[in-house]
């Protein structure tokens, strides 16, 4: 076991070159650095990768982290793979930025949190909503106190996931849940980030048959509450089944309400008796300002903004939340 050897410019590998390991390509970029090492299960996945920006291709992400030409990686397979491959960089002394969830279970997420520990290795979760500007924004609006006593906190991320039944995403063994752990794993990290940690959690998830798909073997709609100890109550929604889609985060304080809305990248804020105004926050990409961080981090000049503890911690809510919904 071997301590991350951290500082400087880290070679970065990037294992699973789907939807978002494309994303941490460009934010890479972004932040001056160009991966120089690619994993995917999916040869074609894997042969198109390496054509449009050159570096070294293996079949498997194991092989990458032991290949002794990356200092860092970027964990962008399905979760069932997460918690070998973060142990594997872990146990190499590599660091990672391991795609949400952390782990596919809560066992897995406490044992990556364990190697962590056990080896002081470098390694950050996905959590790419933190470093949104307007989101950013509406913390230290909450943080100072603009918004008076926060009562409750409301976020729905929903739209329509077409064919998901054919997906992974669908198939609880590799993803672990449905929408609650695919998308509200976001929403449980925004919660917790904005308002505190919560005490009580609560779910219900549905999944129907309809004119958008079939039944699936996970949840397809979910709403979460959860409610901190001061009292502050949430509630988290999210489905794959809404065509039209939403994508907002509301506070309502004493002092005001004030909401995120993602399809116009805007703040609002209402005061009591007041309008509506819109706050002006200059614009910017969460996953390139995400990975800036990580690099800040890994030079020694910030501190990581998701840890494996805040990892660790929606691993575990989102497992009250599914044992919440069954133990009725
Ligand atoms: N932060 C975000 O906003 C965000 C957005 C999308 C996905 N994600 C997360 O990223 C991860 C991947 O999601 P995606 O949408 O990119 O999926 P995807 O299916 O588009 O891509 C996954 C890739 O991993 C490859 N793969 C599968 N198993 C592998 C293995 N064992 N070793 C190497 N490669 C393997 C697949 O061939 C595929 O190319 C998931 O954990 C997901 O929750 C995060």
């Amino acid at each position: 076991m071997t301590k991350s050897i951290t500082g400087g410019t880290p070679r970065v590998g990037v294992i699973g070159v789907g939807a978002i390991g494309r994303i941490h390509i460009r934010a890479w970029g972004a932040n001056g650095i160009v991966p120089v090492a690619f994993a995917d299960a999916n040869p074609e996945a894997l042969a198109a990768t390496v054509a449009e920006h050159g570096g070294t291709s293996f079949a498997n992400g194991q092989d990458l982290i032991a290949s002794g030409l990356v200092d860092l990686v970027s964990i962008c397979t399905p979760p069932h793979f997460h918690r070998p491959l973060a142990l594997a960089a872990l146990d190499a002394g590599v660091g990672a930025l391991c795609e949400k969830p952390l782990a596919r279970t809560l066992e897995d997420a406490s044992v990556i949190a364990e190697a962590v520990a056990r080896t002081g290795g470098f390694l950050t979760v996905g959590f790419c909503h933190r470093f949104q500007p307007q989101i950013e924004a509406l913390k230290q609006m909450v943080d100072s106190g603009d918004l008076g006593t926060v009562m409750q906190f409301r976020n729905r991320f929903a739209g329509h996931n077409p064919d998901v039944e054919r997906t992974w995403f669908a198939n609880p063994d590799i993803a672990g849940g449905g929408v609650l752990t695919d998308t509200s794993v976001h929403s449980i990290d925004l919660f917790r980030h904005l308002i505190g940690e919560p005490v009580r959690i609560q779910a219900l998830t549905s999944t129907r048959e309809t004119d958008l798909g079939p039944l699936l073997s996970v949840e397809d709609t979910a709403t979460l509450i959860l409610q901190t100890a001061d009292g502050t109550i949430g509630t988290i929604e999210s489905s794959w089944r809404t065509p039209v889609g939403e994508w907002t985060v509301t506070v309502f304080g004493t002092a005001g309400t004030a909401v995120v809305d993602y399809d116009d990248e805007t703040l609002r804020v209402k005061r009591p008796g007041g309008d509506w105004e819109t706050i002006d926050v200059p614009p910017g990409d969460r996953f390139t300002r995400e990975f800036t961080n990580v690099l800040a981090a890994w030079r020694g000049d910030e501190q990581l903004r998701a840890t494996v503890a805040d990892g660790l911690a929606a691993n575990r809510i989102l497992d009250a939340a599914y044992r919440s919904r069954t133990d009725r």
